[in-house]
């Protein structure tokens, strides 16, 4: 399966799925795309000969109406949200449907919409009292967060003193989920039925 990573920060989940063993006979990441000129993922993914591309007008950049077709002349099949910021364009929600990701930092539906990512949603969860929270992968559709979800996983947070140590302890679980799913994905082994996903083992 030859995927696209779209991110605009550090590049940890992809470097995540970069660096599970069992993915590399099932999945190439052929394209790291990014809304931003340039990021800390852009570097790993140039430490692993991966073409980058940008979105956006302007010497060295793919407009939004170009993506499409740069990905499809790259034989992507599977495209994978990793911290990326902008919504995604109709076309390649069209052009790839059921075939587009996204990682959350947060039990969706809760804590999700426009303006929850990054340390903001941890803040969120921080503030709410909640003693749980984790990571969802879901479909991505035309808005923000609201996609059939896929995969979500727990972390216990009732002994966290900042929004920081929620942030830390998602972290490590996004690092195994979305692995998992892009596996999962490659094999297969995710059905949808009606308004659910289910993953077969
Ligand atoms: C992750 O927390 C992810 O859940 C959110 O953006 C962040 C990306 O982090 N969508 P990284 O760039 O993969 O380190």
């Amino acid at each position: 399966m030859k995927i696209a990573v779209f991110v605009s920060g550090r590049g940890s989940n992809l470097n995540a799925l970069l660096n599970l063993p069992d993915l590399k006979k099932l999945v190439s990441i052929v394209a790291v795309v990014s809304d931003k000129i340039d990021c800390k993922a852009f570097d790993i993914a140039k430490e692993y000969r991966i073409e980058t591309f940008s979105i956006g007008e302007g010497e060295g950049r793919v407009s939004k109406y170009e993506i499409t077709s740069v990905l499809k002349n790259l034989d992507v099949n599977f495209i994978v949200l990793a911290g990326y910021l902008k919504l995604i364009p109709d076309e390649l929600l069209k052009n790839f449907e059921n075939r587009i990701i996204n990682i959350h930092p947060a039990l969706l539906p809760s804590f999700g919409g426009k303006g929850m990512y990054g340390m903001n949603v941890h803040k969120a969860v921080f503030n709410s009292s909640a003693k749980v929270s984790g990571a969802s992968v879901h479909f991505v559709d035309n808005t923000y967060d609201t996609g059939k979800i896929i995969a979500q996983k727990c972390v216990d947070i009732s002994d966290v003193k900042s929004a920081e140590e929620i942030a830390e302890r998602v972290l490590t679980i996004e690092h195994q989920i979305l692995p998992e799913v892009v596996k999962a994905f490659a094999e297969n082994r995710v059905k949808i039925e009606s308004n659910r996903v289910v993953i077969l083992k």
